[in-house]
């Protein structure tokens, strides 16, 4: 089937980029996300390319590019399914949190309303793809709701799991290391290659069946997060000893079959898919009774999990063992760097061990708003125990502690001269990131310490 008309259901941080790059890459096909969140679809609207609703490099350019010449946002759901010939699920897969396989499966309530919503509205032969990160096996699920609830029409459904990293994503999808497309049907299979075949090489588009597409994304997640939990466990036995992580980090990295990427220690992985597939992988190797399996898999998540609070009680600790109404200045809120997205940021772990020990947290990021942070405290606007400055400077200022969360760029740049000389005295600095000089650093006079050096 050739493709002109490709509806995306989900305006999120996966579809948003991943759509907008394919509009950009495909003038000749009409891509229109939808998204039943109306102020979402106004922000991607919006006249303003600086203020789309996902902050992502480079990513204003692509949707200044296609927006309105064949890449459209619409809240008018119905109508974009009934006119596209493929249609993306791209909405969000949390992870569970009533019922059984609470706090580990993930919640497919909203797949499933999309899948009757499709099996509704369309009169005409389409194909479905996953875009979502899903259970093994969801396809199948989605394929029969759609066969059984559906006018009579015929459904062929691909799975094509997202491999883009947010800060990251605009590149990723323009040079992505390969595309997986898992499917049963050839021609289906042949119509998406197709799309991708525009800008991406014919040997980096990867063809297999459903199950192992599905299963391959929860793969791929799960040995990227174990990298981390495996340097960061490294990164608690280096503070013990003389030994320094980065140091050890370089050294294993070079060894080919290591690699180098992904060793960096950190205060703990955050973002919506680490923990939340891995969580998965747990919950399907469970419910299979692979308990071993399962236990591995699960490791790596209690393991960021201490990390994180590690961090915290590091901070208590070192500043005599009481934070009760002392000022922390915490640098950072975003999962990473280049992302407006907080989702399981490590940053919100730490604000929450930090307020329960009444220490004052006052907050700077540099691309995420002071309503977010509250919401994601879940504190009233009002409320006096956290602060969001706009001015770093101003943030630091008569801090007895700051903490670095995330590794933006910006804070390498900043004046720590004058930063020390605002601080209460003695001067603490926590790195989670391993970001700053060391030596720098105490030279200026600070307390400084960073995870695993
Ligand atoms: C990840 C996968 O990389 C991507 O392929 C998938 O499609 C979605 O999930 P993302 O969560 O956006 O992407 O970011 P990623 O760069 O993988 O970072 C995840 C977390 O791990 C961040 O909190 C990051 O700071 C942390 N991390 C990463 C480290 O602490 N150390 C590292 O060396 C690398
Ligand atoms: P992701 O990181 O996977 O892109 P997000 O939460 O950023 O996740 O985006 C998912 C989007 O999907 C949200 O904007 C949400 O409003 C939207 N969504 C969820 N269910 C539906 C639905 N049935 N129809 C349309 N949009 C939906």
């Amino acid at each position: 089937m050739k493709i002109k008309n490709i509806c995306c259901i989900g305006a999120g941080y996966v579809g948003g980029p991943t759509m907008a790059v394919i509009a950009q890459k495909c003038p000749n096909i009409n891509v229109t996300v939808v998204d039943l969140n109306e102020a979402r679809i106004t922000a991607w609207n919006n006249p303003d390319f600086e203020k789309l609703p996902v902050y992502e490099p480079g990513l204003d350019e692509v949707v200044k590019e296609a927006r309105g010449r064949n890449l459209f946002f619409s809240t008018d759901v119905d109508k974009a399914i009934e006119e596209a010939e493929m249609i993306f699920i791209s909405v969000n897969t949390p992870t569970k949190m009533y019922g059984a396989g609470k706090g580990m499966a993930a919640d497919l309530k909203y797949i499933e309303l999309c899948a009757r919503q499709i099996a509704r509205v369309a009169k005409s032969d389409k194909i479905v793809v996953e875009k979502s990160t899903l259970p093994v096996r969801t396809a199948e699920a989605i394929k029969s709701i759609l066969d059984n609830t559906g006018n009579g029409v015929n459904f062929q459904i691909l799975s094509n799991p997202e491999f883009l990293a947010e800060g990251t994503a605009v590149t990723d999808l323009h040079n992505p290391d390969r595309v997986l497309i898992g499917g049963n049907n050839a021609e289906a299979i042949q119509s998406l290659v197709e799309v991708y075949a525009h800008w991406v090489a014919k040997d980096k588009i990867l063809t297999t069946n459903v199950w192992s597409s599905e299963l391959s994304k929860l793969t791929a997640n799960a040995f990227l997060a174990q990298r981390v939990s495996s340097i960061n466990a490294i990164s608690e036995l280096c503070e013990k000893t003389e030994a320094d992580v980065n140091e050890v980090a370089k050294a294993i990295g070079m060894d080919s079959r290591i690699g180098s990427k992904f060793l960096k220690a950190s205060v703990g992985f955050g973002g919506s898919c680490f923990q939340k597939d891995i969580l998965n992988l747990v919950y399907i190797a469970k419910s299979y009774g692979l308990n071993e399996v399962a236990d591995y898999w699960e490791q790596v998540v209690i393991m960021n999990d201490h990390q994180k609070h590690r961090f915290s009680k590091n901070i208590v600790q070192t500043l005599y063992n009481t934070v009760s109404g002392k000022r922390i200045a915490m640098l950072g809120w975003a999962f990473k760097k280049d992302t407006n997205d907080t989702r399981e940021s490590a940053a919100i772990t730490v604000a929450q061990d930090l307020i329960a020990e009444q220490a004052k947290v006052v907050v700077y990021d540099p691309k995420v708003s002071e309503n977010q942070i509250k919401f994601d405290l879940e504190q009233d606007h009002d409320n006096e125990i956290i602060e969001v400055g706009t001015n770093p400077y101003e943030v630091c200022k008569k801090a007895h502690a700051i903490a670095i969360l995330t590794e933006w760029d910006e804070f390498k740049t900043y004046d720590w001269q004058k930063i020390y000389d605002s601080m209460s005295k003695p001067a603490f600095v926590f790195d989670g990131r391993n970001l700053l000089d060391k030596q720098k650093m105490k030279e200026i006079g600070f307390v400084y310490s960073a995870v695993g050096s």
